[in-house]
């Protein structure tokens, strides 16, 4: 047998699960063991490289080639949009796709148990979080678990409670879904970011069936304590609300910070009255593959939004997502000071360096909230707001003349706040998923087309 066919038979079997009869299937006793001169082959005290810029352009990826497509070449020297990084993957996941891609047969795929084994081992590893392995469901995304929970829970016309800022994305599912988001918007006191209990609690009615959670909350990077979700489950139980925990950013905890799952509170009756979402798609940039999952402690939840959920799997996105929660702890944890890293450097910087912007690090994510306010003020971005909208077919907002206009003036693309609900005037979201030395160049950029304003 070839080294390739050894490879390819040895993968095959380990992605179905078989490795432990390989001889039942026929295999021979060759083991062919990939060659160490792979780009994939890594030791365990490997140090990661995030620090050299990796080209994605050309890729068909949304952040970078489909801005360069929107602004202009010229215009694009970093994309800091779209929230995926830009780093090499781990090692571990190219090497389980290689592995894999030799055995060249890509039909149906049955539901790997070893595969949902690696998510409840990541979960407990790294939180201590226990999940039932029953009661996993995969998805191929968080959006189309989303909208199953909500359609679900929550009819056409009904309201669906938000914590603004929030993920832009899920103001698309709520239109999907034909539901009215309810923003209940959070509180700024230095720069952080707190739930408005009061506020959240006036506005639920006898038709807010549903809340979604974001923790950490994306875009402003807050990680919810233990009280904070406890006040608001307490508050969603009592008023028959369901809790859907989006957790996708959860891996990204920030120096001295901490992530407490929804799922983790003591009050089981909290708890039961929710659903999680999550993936490894964030934390290790694997969002076009394809895969989440979502989870309940109620089978009676789970039981409903099952019969609502259509979702497939993929046969890569299975493979690269299992091999990364698998075996790319290591990767993770190398990642995460310099993410830490990223952030603070981006805070002192604009503290030193841009009088007109003021950013407070996040204690989640690698999405960093800008508050640009002053920038909107010296550009007269609500003026130019106000005149492009007038014959524009949607409306134009003021965070949406000053993405261009730094896309134009330093070549840096960032989401415009105003997409993130109710508060987020007056915002950048910068993504810092991406090597120092590009968010120097972005930075950089930025604060001397800011003194020429
Ligand atoms: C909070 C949050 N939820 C969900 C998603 C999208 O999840 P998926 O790609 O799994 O559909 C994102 C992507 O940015 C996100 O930030």
């Amino acid at each position: 047998m070839s080294k390739n066919q050894g490879l390819s038979r040895r993968a095959f079997l380990r992605n179905a699960g078989m490795t432990a009869v390989a001889g039942a299937v026929g295999t021979s006793t060759s083991r062919a063991t990939p060659s160490a001169s792979t780009p994939f082959e890594r030791t365990a005290d490997t140090v990661f490289d995030f620090d050299t810029p990796y080209s994605r352009i050309g890729t068909d990826c949304i952040k970078w080639d489909e801005q360069i497509a929107k602004f202009g070449k010229e215009n694009v020297a970093v994309g800091m949009g779209i929230a995926d990084m830009d780093f090499r993957a781990a090692p571990c996941i190219g090497k389980a796709l290689a592995e894999r891609c030799e055995h060249e047969n890509w039909g149906y795929l049955q539901t790997p148990k070893s595969y949902i084994e690696s998510i409840v081992a990541w979960n407990k590893r790294r939180y201590g979080l226990e999940i039932d392995p029953d009661t996993v469901v995969l998805s191929s995304g968080v959006h189309p678990a989303l909208i199953a929970a909500i359609q679900t829970f929550s009819p056409p016309g009904s309201k669906v409670l938000l914590t603004t800022p929030s993920y832009n994305g899920f103001y698309s599912d709520l239109t999907y879904c034909r539901v009215t988001q309810e923003d209940s918007p959070m509180k700024r006191v230095d720069g952080r970011y707190s739930i408005d209990f009061e506020d959240l609690e006036r506005r639920i009615s006898h038709d807010t069936n549903t809340l979604i959670l974001c923790n950490p909350q994306n875009p402003t990077g807050n990680f919810w304590s233990a009280e904070d979700l406890t006040r608001l489950g307490e508050l969603c139980l009592e008023r028959r609300v369901v809790v859907l925990a989006d957790e996708i950013h959860c891996d990204f905890v920030m120096k001295g910070q901490k992530y407490t799952p929804f799922a983790s509170l003591p009050n089981k009756r909290i708890v039961d009255n929710s659903l999680t979402f999550k993936a490894a798609s964030k934390t290790f940039s694997l969002a076009a593959m394809k895969s989440a999952w979502f989870f309940s402690t109620n089978p009676d939840l789970l039981a409903r939004v099952k019969v609502n959920h259509r979702a497939d799997i993929n046969t890569l996105g299975v493979v690269a997502n299992r091999a990364a929660l698998t075996e790319g702890d290591s990767w993770l944890d190398q990642l995460l000071p310099y993410i830490d890293g990223n952030h603070e450097f981006v805070e002192a910087y604009v503290r030193e360096k841009m009088p007109l912007v003021r950013y407070t690090k996040a204690q989640g994510t690698y999405l960093a909230w800008l508050d640009v306010s002053q920038v909107v003020d010296k550009i007269g971005a609500k003026e130019k707001a106000a005149e492009a909208s007038k014959t524009s077919p949607k409306p134009v907002t003021p965070e949406m003349i000053v993405q261009k206009w730094l896309a134009e003036n330093a070549k840096v693309v960032m989401t415009p706040g105003a997409e993130y609900g109710t508060g987020g005037e007056g915002h950048m979201r910068m993504n810092l998923g991406t090597s120092r030395k590009m968010i120097e160049l972005a930075l950089n950029n930025m604060a001397s087309a800011l003194n020429k304003a």
